[in-house]
């Protein structure tokens, strides 16, 4: 009978540190009605004498055999829910052209509700069905739109962190898409969205609002500032673009001649917190790394994105041994897919060619990509001790991969493929290649379930309770 209680069974995978997956083959993770994880057991047998105290002898059994496993739910740390309709479509732009081209056009027809009404329930089925249990979302200027998109979440069970955008300076912004220029009706406007998540979720717990100052070139000063104010009287989170594109990086210098760089502007204005999440990135030098890491900032690395609109290449080991804390972001639409996964195969790709011209050192490997995608993520928003890995006390924000062997007896038929999964894999294969397996050729038909907080969010018709 159900008690509310589940215990999941099978093997589970997770990142340890930044070099060491944790491998269990065999173990139970027992999930309380909270949708924590009240304990986990490896290697013992599947009776009742093994199971602690607590009326766990009744708790439902998920089961993975020996064709997948456990591995936490990923975190995507900068995506723009908006700008999905644009994934794939950017041509040889590069960021300020495409801003203009592509972007704009696109978040200002938000203003029409029916338009989020349509793009905002696929955005997070989609996101949910690849496996990202929490989400950074940048929604458009409009209240209602933000808010539906808080709404959704919410009922679709998707933790996130909902960032009304806050872009009210001529430079870059368009007549057509710019907040009103007096912060204090830039700052209700922000306020009315904390307000709304606050009535649908009054603790935070599974949403959060979250300050999203575009960037510093569509920010006036004031509304920087009254942002920071914010932050400081709520303690609200805060995301926002950083050193992505050297005509963006000369265009900070020419409207802020006076500040010796791009992230001494954001520190000025009281932007630059240990709750701010920072996006790109790449063109940072040492005392902005060093500024960055003494305010506790944290960098959301966007590969796909960085590559697509010809930014460059961010130099992730550099930013690791310097001691700064690092995520993944799809960046969706300047990246063209919202798979944590794939991004990470993006981070791997791309630490390679810095590799070529910089030495072996920058080579970012599997289990340091599958990191970035889960713990690091999760330190970048502030959710370490919640999410990111599988530990007594966590939140079971938790997707099932399976990876379907292929049959041993050769057949010769048409279509031998099973949709339940691309990676093929032949039986033999160790952990460590089974999980690279699904690394560089896994997509969301291998994320058979998703989990967040216990609550069951997405699941593939392949997949059944035992
Ligand atoms: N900088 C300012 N706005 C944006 C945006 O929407 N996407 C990216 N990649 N960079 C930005
Ligand atoms: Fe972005």
């Amino acid at each position: 009978m159900a008690c509310g209680k589940t215990i999941y069974r099978g093997a589970f995978v997770h990142c340890a540190s930044l070099n060491d997956l944790d491998i269990c083959e065999n173990g139970s993770i027992g999930v309380d009605e909270s949708g924590k994880i009240a304990f986990i057991l490896r290697d013992v047998g599947e009776g009742p004498q093994h199971l602690p105290d607590g009326g766990w002898e009744q708790a439902e059994v998920i089961r993975v055999k020996d064709e997948g496993f456990f591995f936490p739910g990923f975190i995507d740390t900068h995506i723009h829910a908006s700008q999905y309709p644009n994934a794939g479509i950017f041509g040889k732009s590069t960021l300020l052209d495409w801003l203009h081209t592509y972007t704009f056009p696109l978040e200002s027809s938000f203003s029409d509700l029916a338009v989020a009404r349509r793009i905002y329930p696929r955005v997070v089925s989609r996101t949910l069905s690849h496996g990202t249990t929490t989400a950074c979302y940048y929604a458009t200027t409009h209240v209602p739109a933000t808010n539906l998109l808080a709404d959704i979440c919410h009922a679709r069970g998707q933790r996130a962190f909902i960032g009304r955008v806050c872009m009210d300076h001529p430079a870059t912004t368009a007549d057509y898409y710019r907040d009103p220029e007096d912060e204090s009706t830039t700052l209700a406007l922000s306020r009315a969205c904390i307000a709304h998540i606050k009535s649908i979720d009054p603790s935070f717990s599974l949403l959060s609002p979250i300050l999203t100052p575009r960037f510093a070139p569509s920010c006036s000063v004031e509304s920087m500032r009254a942002l920071a104010g914010l932050h400081r009287e709520m303690n609200i989170p805060i995301q926002t673009h950083i050193s992505e594109n050297p005509a963006e990086c000369a265009l900070v210098k020419e409207l802020y001649p006076d500040h010796t760089s791009y992230t001494h502007v954001y520190d000025a204005v009281g932007l630059l917190t240990n709750r701010t999440i920072l996006a790109h990135a790449i063109y940072l030098d040492a005392s902005e790394r060093a500024l960055i890491r003494d305010r506790g900032a944290k960098i959301s690395h966007c590969p796909a994105s960085n590559t697509a609109l010809t930014s460059g290449t961010a130099k992730v080991r550099t930013l690791l041994d310097e001691g700064l804390t690092v995520g993944l972001g799809t960046d969706v639409s300047g990246g063209y897919t919202p798979s944590v996964l794939a991004e990470a195969r993006e981070a791997i790709f791309v630490s390679r060619h810095v590799a070529m011209v910089e030495g072996e050192k920058a080579k970012l490997s599997v289990a340091e990509a599958l990191y970035l995608a889960t713990r690091g993520g999760a330190q970048v928003c502030g959710l370490e001790n919640k999410i990111g890995g599988f530990e007594v006390g966590m939140d079971w924000d938790a997707q099932l991969v399976g990876l379907p062997r292929v049959p041993g007896e050769a057949s010769i038929q048409d279509n031998d493929l099973d949709d339940a999964g691309l990676v093929d894999v032949f039986g033999n294969e160790n952990w460590e290649d089974k999980i690279a397996k699904w690394l560089y050729t896994g997509d969301d038909r291998n994320t058979l379930a998703v989990w967040v907080r216990g609550r069951l969010v997405h699941s593939r018709r392949s997949f059944q309770h035992s």
